[in-house]
Parts: structure tokens; C-alpha cells; sequence
């Protein structure tokens, strides 16, 4: 409880915030490297990569290129890298087939990182958005976004990316049942090790405009995703899913998107006490990059307070495309 010792004059909390070696002192919270899980996107070629338009200073990069930029994470003291691949409309289809090929970009991705830079967490996300024809994180039968098939889909996905050599697994399609049901399929084939982030409280958000470009989905998706993403107006679901999330076997959980949503943060953190972890969304890093490139906002300053804010509102970590230079930042 907060608790004022002494009434003015007694008591001036300026004197604490006088000099850095006061305010270092009795700083609550901390950011390093080591806070950071940081999305790359994936495309297929060689020895290229090309940016992402709407997302200044992030690029899609061919498969040969990222285990250098993991090796580059890795040295600047990032734990974890997630993959995220782009696919082209005339490779998407109703089957989504793709999504659990041992040869797909993702999959390739993870063992080209093992190999250039074993001691990094190599991160995956589980749904059908990328490979499918209408963009949807599901199958779609009659205009509907089936659960229960979608379910058996995403199980195949994370057993070919546990095969793959994948550390964390990020089932981010918002189906019901899919943490149960891929953490039975782990068990039973032998990848007991393999972990869970979920993307617990996942929001039906119009922060991701920027990554459905990335990962080629804008023009491919048919509606929207409010049927199984959750509705921005809800907490206390989310404290329900968190423990259904729980229960079924993951081992972290993701607020996503992160900065409009801390009070998510804060909540699963204080009710739960589990590894929380929030993803400051595509939109949300190209807010602030726009301002930064018109001079309306000082562009390193907000990362870093942008950053600080989730580690105050309880989170373990950060899902961010500034991983890289927020970490330089961070070790001068
Ligand atoms: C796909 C997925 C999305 C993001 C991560 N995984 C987009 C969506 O649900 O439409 C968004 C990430 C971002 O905006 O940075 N399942």
C-alpha cells in the first residue's frame, strides 16, 4: 500500500529525483537485452532482403541471412528471435498445406539458426494466416472460421516446427483447445522440452495493419478476425482465458497488442503471477517510427519509454521490432 510518510515540508519526493545516482537508486524497474524476443520476417530467395514499407527499418530477409541475424541478437544479448514468414498470394491455399511442410520457410529458418547460433531461443508462431488463401488464422467452411479442424492443422504445425529444432512455440490463431491439444501431441512424441508462449489475450486489433503487409496477408484477408480474437472492450475474459491457458499447459502468456492494453498486463501479472509477456505490435512501432521520421517525437527516446512501460506494468518481456536497437541503446 502507498503510503505518504510525511506531510510537506517533512516529506519533498523532489529530493530523490535531484541527481542520476539518486534517481538510479531508487529506479523500480529495469530494461536490458535480456527483456527483449525479437519478430523477423521470412521470404523465400537468396542473399536479399527488402523492407517492409510500412514498418521503417524492418526488413523481410531470405532464409540464408537470418542465422547471421540471429548471431547478431544473440551478441547484443537478445535471449530469443521469432519467425514470421511471408507468403505470396499464388502460394497460399485452402488446405494450407504449407503450414506444417518440414521445407517451409519457418521450418528451414529454425534449423539455419541452430546452426549459425545454437544458444539463441528460436520462437515460432502457430496459425494458418500465412499460408492461407483468405488470410485467416483458421480453416473456412462456409464463411464460418471452424475450431476443431483448425485445432488438428495447428498440432501438425508445431510438431514439424518442434522437429524443426524450435524452443518456444506461439499459437497466436486464438482457436479453443489448441494449447491442450499441441501440448498432448509434444508429450506423446517426444519433445517434452519444447515450450508454450501463448498468445493468451490476443485482441481483434486494428494495430496489426502493418504486419498482415509484412507477411503478405493484407490483400488476401476476407473480413475480419472477430469471431475468435478477442473483443477490445474485455479484461475479465482475458483472466479467464489466462487460466484456461494455464491449466492446459502453457508455460508463458502474451498480452498482444501491448501498449494500449498494459492494464491487461498488470492484471495477468498480479492475478496470476506467470511469465507474462506482451507484444508491442506492428502498429504500434510504426506509430511511433512516423512521428520519429517527422520530427514530432524524439524517436529513441519513446522506444525506450515505450519499452520501460511494460516492464512497470508487470511484464517478464517484449515481443519488439526495436529489439536490435533498443539493445545497442541499452549497452551504449
Ligand atoms: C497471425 C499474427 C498476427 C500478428 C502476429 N501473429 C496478425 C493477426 O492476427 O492478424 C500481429 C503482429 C504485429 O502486428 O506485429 N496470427
Amino acid at each position: 500500500m502507498t503510503r505518504i510518510p510525511a506531510p510537506f515540508p517533512a516529506n519533498r519526493p523532489r529530493r530523490l529525483r535531484a541527481t542520476p545516482a539518486l534517481r538510479s537508486m531508487v529506479r523500480e524497474n529495469t530494461l536490458t537485452p535480456s527483456d527483449f524476443i525479437w519478430p523477423v520476417f521470412l521470404m523465400e530467395g537468396t542473399d536479399a532482403e527488402t523492407p517492409v514499407p510500412s514498418m521503417p527499418g524492418v526488413v523481410r530477409r531470405t532464409v540464408d541471412r537470418v542465422g547471421a541475424a540471429a548471431k547478431d541478437a544473440w551478441d547484443l544479448g537478445i535471449p530469443a528471435i521469432c519467425l514470421f514468414p511471408y507468403t505470396a498470394m499464388e502460394h497460399r491455399t485452402e488446405d494450407c498445406a504449407m503450414a506444417w511442410d518440414p521445407d517451409n520457410l519457418t521450418n528451414r529458418a529454425i534449423r539455419e539458426i541452430k546452426s549459425a547460433c545454437p544458444e539463441i531461443a528460436v520462437m515460432t508462431d502457430i496459425a494458418l494466416d500465412p499460408y492461407n488463401i483468405n488470410g485467416h488464422d483458421g480453416f473456412v467452411e462456409n464463411g464460418e472460421i471452424v475450431n476443431d479442424r483448425t485445432v488438428e492443422a495447428l498440432v501438425k504445425m508445431a510438431l514439424a516446427q518442434a522437429a524443426s529444432g524450435a524452443d518456444i512455440l506461439g499459437p497466436s490463431d486464438m482457436m479453443d483447445g489448441r494449447i491442450a491439444a499441441i501440448r498432448g501431441a509434444l508429450e506423446s512424441e517426444g519433445y517434452q522440452k519444447v515450450t508454450i508462449l501463448s498468445y493468451t489475450a490476443k485482441y481483434a486489433s486494428s494495430f496489426y495493419g502493418p504486419f498482415r503487409d509484412a507477411v503478405g496477408a493484407t490483400g488476401a484477408l476476407t473480413g475480419d478476425k472477430n469471431t475468435y480474437q478477442m473483443d477490445p472492450a474485455n479484461s475479465d475474459e482475458a483472466m479467464r482465458l489466462v487460466a484456461r491457458d494455464l491449466a492446459e499447459g502453457a508455460d508463458m502468456v502474451m498480452v498482444k497488442p501491448g501498449m494500449p492494453y498494459l492494464d491487461i498486463c498488470r492484471r495477468v501479472k498480479t492475478e496470476f503471477g506467470v511469465p507474462t509477456f506482451a507484444y508491442q505490435v506492428s502498429g504500434e512501432y510504426a506509430m511511433l517510427q512516423a512521428a520519429a521520421q517527422n520530427g514530432w517525437l524524439d524517436g529513441k527516446k519513446v522506444m525506450m519509454e515505450s519499452l520501460m512501460c511494460f516492464k512497470r506494468a508487470g511484464c517478464d518481456g517484449i515481443l519488439t521490432y526495436f529489439a536490435p536497437e533498443a539493445a545497442k541503446v541499452l549497452n551504449g
